[in-house]
């Protein structure tokens, strides 16, 4: 069955960003000039997803609002023959089809997902997590489309992390069964690196079986008392094969300050119009040991 729609979960507080995250969407944050949740959404349409379902929450604005056309803003710039920032600023208002859930108590990934539920229906569907940015030649969701037409059961994004980063993700027990596609045996959220099956973590990209909806109610509070979809993933394992990828990219955590400051430089390094001279800034900095 064709994956025609895509839910991008956009709904935490983004706590580790405060107190910038105060009264702005962490996903409306910028790297260089453009909003993560802009890439995120780019991601979706080059991997050829129809419809997109952000879930969002109270304060998140900013982001129906970057998604909308703004008439005054389009009025000013072509007053001012701005032309290409013109030509932008309406691209981003017709990039895709999108409509949005309020999730109205946070509590967890695995909640935040079971609220696009009635929006999803009975199908398979493209799951991407904001703070997970990818940059590869062929974008990282489309990459697992292609494992899950092979397949045809539910796809998880995986990488290798170090050891002693296990409890920061969902780690997945593998047997590999082509290049760069585990079967997954199981999986644990951020498990200790002692009780961590391997050392291939989950990264924000899913595709999903429409089973896990109902998977989802019976889950309990998992690690740090919150939903884990981790945990439904595991319930559906007893249903369904499921099988994890890993991508072809760079991976960026921009949902903390060191993993968005690598990203910033390194996407401003890799801009046309910046990236000459950015570079020469980098080399004439004299850094202190
Ligand atoms: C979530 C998932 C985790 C996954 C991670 C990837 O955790 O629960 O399994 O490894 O995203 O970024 P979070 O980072 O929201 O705590």
């Amino acid at each position: 069955m064709k994956i025609r729609k895509g839910v991008i979960t956009a709904a935490g507080w983004g706590t580790r960003f405060l107190p910038a995250t105060k009264s702005q969407p962490k996903e409306m944050l910028p790297l260089v000039d453009k909003p993560i949740i802009q890439y995120v959404v780019e991601e979706a349409v080059a991997s050829g997803i129809e419809q997109i379902i952000i879930i969002t929450a109270l304060g998140k604005h900013a982001i129906e609002n970057h998604f909308d056309r703004s008439f005054d803003l389009e009025y000013a710039l072509k007053q001012k023959g701005d032309e290409k920032r013109l030509q932008e600023i309406k691209r981003i208002s017709e990039l895709a089809r999108i409509c949005y859930i309020r999730q109205k108590e946070q509590l967890g990934l695995g909640h935040a997902v079971s609220v696009a539920r009635d929006f999803v229906g009975d199908e398979p569907f493209a799951l991407f997590l904001p703070d997970d940015l990818i940059t590869s030649e062929v974008p990282a969701m489309k990459q697992m489309l292609q494992v899950y037409d092979s397949y045809g059961c539910s796809v998880i994004a995986v990488e290798p992390v170090a050891p002693e980063k296990t409890a920061a993700y969902g780690i997945i027990e593998p047997k590999q069964v082509e290049e760069r596609v585990h079967q997954v045996l199981s999986l644990v959220e951020k498990p200790n690196p002692e009780e961590a099956p391997s050392n291939l973590a989950i990264v924000g990209r899913y595709i999903l079986t429409p089973e896990i909806f109902t998977l989802l109610e019976k889950v309990v509070p998992g690690a740090g008392g919150e939903i884990q979809l981790t945990d439904a993933l595991r319930l559906l394992l007893d249903q369904q094969g499921i099988y994890a990828y890993q991508f072809q990219g760079t991976r960026y955590d921009t949902g903390e300050p060191l993993g968005f400051l690598k990203a910033s430089v390194e996407f401003a390094l890799s801009r046309p119009d910046l990236g000459t001279e950015f570079r020469e800034y980098l080399r004439q900095l004299q850094l202190p040991d």
